[in-house]
């Protein structure tokens, strides 16, 4: 099978595989597809945040602590390495292995980011 590389195309088509799978997941499905109602729209906005980080594009324009801070009732560390379990999978499986390995460091420095904002606060 021809792997993925790290270009706008790639991105594009991780990031389709990769909700395709958090959307049929039956921990993570739920959440997602109770928040989101515009797919394509949510689609663009990841592959946009992936060309930023990956690219330094300059794409994205958005705030992820807020968007997942709205959801912090249904959001926990445990489900964080779900998420980043299925990253990791579908990295492995469809990207050129370098960029798999670029991909699934990046998205753990971020969860973890993520998580010190959502559940380490001292300020709530
Ligand atoms: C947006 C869930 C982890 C990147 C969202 C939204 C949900 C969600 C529900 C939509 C928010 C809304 O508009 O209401 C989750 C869950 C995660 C997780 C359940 C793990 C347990 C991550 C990780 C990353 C990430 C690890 C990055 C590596 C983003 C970005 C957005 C987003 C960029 C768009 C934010 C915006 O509106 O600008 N996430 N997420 N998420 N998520 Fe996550």
């Amino acid at each position: 099978m021809t792997r993925l590389e790290l270009d706008d195309a790639g991105l594009e088509a991780l990031v389709e595989a990769f909700y395709d799978r958090v959307r049929a997941d039956s921990e993570l499905g739920p959440i997602f597809n109770d928040a989101i109602d515009d797919w394509p729209h949510h689609l663009e906005k990841l592959v946009a945040f992936w060309s930023s980080v990956m690219l330094t594009s300059g794409r994205y324009k958005g705030q992820p602590v807020p968007a997942h801070m709205k959801h912090r009732d249904r959001i926990t560390p445990e489900l964080f390495d779900r998420w980043l379990g299925l990253w990791k999978q579908t990295t492995d499986e469809l990207m050129e292995p370098d960029a798999a390995i670029a991909l699934q460091a990046k998205a753990a420095r971020i969860a973890e980011s993520l998580q010190l904002a959502m559940f380490f606060r001292l300020d709530r």
